[in-house]
């Protein structure tokens, strides 16, 4: 079977670490399509052009509902020739894994559309895929602030049933994202 091998870049803005995880996930089902992936964590490498990239995905850490500076840096930048090429977009959130464990319909409603459609609405992108995973809550090393919103975390995740483990608690859903890529790969090719 001949199947087409796209050229993928994943960048993606992080502050804790989990959308680092997920994009290395992604970049590892892509490949086993595959796909000739390269993965950039954009805080620490400068992307200088995307011309040779067909699909490119940026992944993006929420906190206070925002982006990071780096993910939409890298948007504002290419948004012209983002235009043209597939795109896809995926965000790191902790507070997704439990609206859907009350069954808040509304705010994931909500975020879908604060976290997602807004921001790519900004820059006139026109994803093929989108997707919000969770993320992981780990207060080492936080400052006072993220702390306070960690333990926030922390306790609604422990009053819904998520352990932590050493102090971490994640919430991605791993099969989820591997079968989101996989369907990532199909439509890419499309
Ligand atoms: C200070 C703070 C604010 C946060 N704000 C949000 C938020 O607005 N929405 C959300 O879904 N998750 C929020 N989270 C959870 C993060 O999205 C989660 O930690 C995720 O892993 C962040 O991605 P990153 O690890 O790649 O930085 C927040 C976490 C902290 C510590």
């Amino acid at each position: 079977m001949w199947y087409l091998k796209l050229k993928t870049l994943i960048v993606y803005g992080t502050r804790y670490g989990a959308t680092a995880g997920t994009s290395e996930e992604i970049s590892k089902v892509l490949r086993e399509e595959g796909f000739e992936v390269k993965v950039v964590d954009a805080k620490k490498d400068k992307i200088r052009d995307i011309k040779e990239y067909e699909l490119i995905i940026i992944g993006n850490g929420m906190k206070f509902t925002g982006w990071t500076s780096e993910a939409k840096g890298f948007l504002r930048r290419f948004a012209k020739e983002l235009a043209s090429k597939k795109v896809a977009v995926f965000v790191s959130s902790a507070a997704q894994l439990l609206h859907e464990h009350k069954g808040e319909q509304e705010k994931l409603e909500e975020a879908w559309t604060k976290y997602l459609v807004e921001e790519i609405t900004k820059y006139e992108l026109n994803p093929i895929a989108m997707a919000i995973f969770g993320g992981w809550v780990n207060p080492e090393n936080m400052g006072w602030l993220d702390k306070r919103m960690a333990k926030f975390f922390i306790e609604e995740l422990e009053a819904v049933g998520i352990k932590g483990e050493n102090g971490i608690y994640d919430t991605r859903d791993w099969d989820a994202i591997r079968k989101w890529a996989k369907e990532l790969a199909q439509k890419a090719r499309a």
